[in-house]
């Protein structure tokens, strides 16, 4: 039953892609739940786009009108909420920005815009007491932005840790199961709604660093200087490091990590060997997952679909209900806009990880020794290795032939690790770059 006392809550979307056809999709097929919820109903007033001709995958919703001009949205009175799900950043933040000033409450799923221009916009929300909410921003489907800001509260969050992009664990899935090449099956991603209009953001792990700044903000009230956040993504791996990755006993993925240690914050975007073992390892396809490591609970692990039009439509749909029942604002979960602290990021080079090497190694007597002699001048602990006589990267017609060498460290500094990979190549101990990624510690 609608409440009587409460008015229509009435939405500007600016967006009708994949993430606002899908919210559209849900607000209608699912209205008996927003009564149920907030006993009230919600109305799509305007939609925002691009090209008004353009033929769209969903009908408007009833009673809505088209536009292609941000004032029709944001000189209305009676919208109550702008919906930014456009994508990009100078565009979107003037909307925010406008939205807020003529006291709308606004949602986002835009990681890129609050990752790398956020802290006006949260300061101008916290300001005028509105809502500038964003659970679809980080993890699609998964509502993480809220068990951190509510579920786990009380707790010093000690660590956590993700796969936070889409796009790359499906591209990794599929390379890994299948035998997939990574050209098409990053076609087939954006056929399918996961990768950002740009996919480079997705591919280099650029969109995972946007959701790892947002879940340190969340987790530890810092804002971190985006440009200062580690960050590597998938495009240079290779089928062969997936295969002798999986020899060990591990799946390669695109792992988003941060914890706090003696005041400062070690944080990054990178590909890592994750134990066949772990939970994350069996993260495949477009799922998301994340472990949460709080003193009090102690480890959680959320997982569910990352991107695509309705999981992602149903975390807007999330924040869009809590502004319909009236909740107040609690944007980044810290009182002040300031948050809780500033930590210094710890530099990479003083990072310490277990490490996967492959060397191309000079088939000829010695170099074992030799590679062996670098390591231990580097404090470097070998804990397995092995060698194939397989197809090399480089010219077959010079000599001497060539061998994949692939060594797993025991726990070495990154800096140690860099330095050894330095000498190796310099004394030609190795016949193309040397490829190294971490191996995800044990899951704590
Ligand atoms: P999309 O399919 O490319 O849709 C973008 C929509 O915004 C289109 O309707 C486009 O209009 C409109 N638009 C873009 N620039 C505009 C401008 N300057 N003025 C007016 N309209 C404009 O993108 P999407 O995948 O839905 O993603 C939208 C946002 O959600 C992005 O911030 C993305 O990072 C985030 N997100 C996406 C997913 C996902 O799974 N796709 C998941 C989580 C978060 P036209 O259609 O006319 O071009
Ligand atoms: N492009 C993003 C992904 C969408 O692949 O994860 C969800 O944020």
């Amino acid at each position: 039953m609608t409440n009587p006392t409460l008015a229509p809550l009435t939405l500007g979307l600016a967006g009708y892609g994949t993430v606002g056809t899908g919210l559209a999709r849900i607000l209608h097929e699912n209205k008996a739940n927003v009564m149920a919820r907030t006993g009230r109903e919600i109305h799509i007033r305007t939609v925002l786009v691009r090209d008004t001709a353009k033929k769209r995958n969903y009908s408007l919703p009833e009673g809505a009108t088209l536009t292609d001009d941000p004032d029709v949205l944001l000189n209305d009175p009676a919208i109550n909420v702008v919906v930014e799900l456009m994508g990009g950043i100078e565009t979107p933040y003037a909307l925010i920005e406008r939205a807020l000033k003529a006291g709308k409450h606004v949602v986002t799923a835009n990681k890129a815009l609050l990752a790398e221009a956020g802290a006006p916009l949260f300061a101008l929300a916290a300001e005028k007491n509105l809502h500038l909410a964003f659970e679809a921003s980080v993890c699609g489907g998964i509502p993480v932005v809220q068990t951190l800001r509510e579920g786990l509260v009380a707790n010093h969050i000690l660590a956590l840790v993700g796969i936070l992009n889409g796009t790359s664990n499906y591209i990794l899935s599929e390379m890994s199961s299948k035998g997939l090449p990574y050209e098409s099956v990053l076609r087939k991603a954006q056929e399918l709604g996961y990768a950002e209009a740009d996919p480079t953001l997705d591919v280099e792990g650029i969109d995972a660093a946007h959701k790892l700044a947002l879940l340190i903000r969340l987790a530890w009230g810092h804002v971190v200087p985006f440009e200062e956040m580690p960050v590597q993504g998938v495009s240079q791996i290779q089928p062969k490091d997936i295969a002798f990755a999986r020899e060990f006993g591990y799946h390669i993925k695109l792992v988003g990590s941060a914890k706090v240690e003696n005041g400062k914050l070690e944080a990054g975007v990178y590909p890592a060997l994750v134990h066949q073992d772990f939970l994350l390892a069996r993260v495949n396809g477009a799922f998301n997952a994340i472990r949460i490591h709080g003193d009090a609970v102690g480890p959680l692990f959320l997982h569910g679909k990352g991107a695509g039009d309705l999981p992602t439509g149903s975390a807007v749909a999330a924040d869009i209900f809590a502004i319909a029942r009236n909740a107040n604002p609690n944007n980044t979960g810290f009182s002040s806009s300031a948050g809780e602290a500033q930590l210094p990021m710890l530099p990479q080079s003083e990072t310490t990880s277990p490490y996967y090497i492959r060397l191309q190694l000079p088939d000829s007597p010695g170099v074992l020794r030799d590679v062996a002699a670098i390591m231990a001048e580097n404090d470097i602990s070998v804990a397995q290795a092995i060698q194939r006589g397989d197809a090399c990267d480089y010219d077959q017609s010079e000599a001497p032939a060539c061998v994949p060498f692939i060594i797993m460290t025991h726990e070495a500094s990154t800096k140690s690790i860099e330095q050894a990979l330095r000498s190796l190549e310099e004394r030609g101990l190795s016949k193309v770059k040397p490829v190294f990624y971490r191996v995800l510690e044990k899951e704590r």
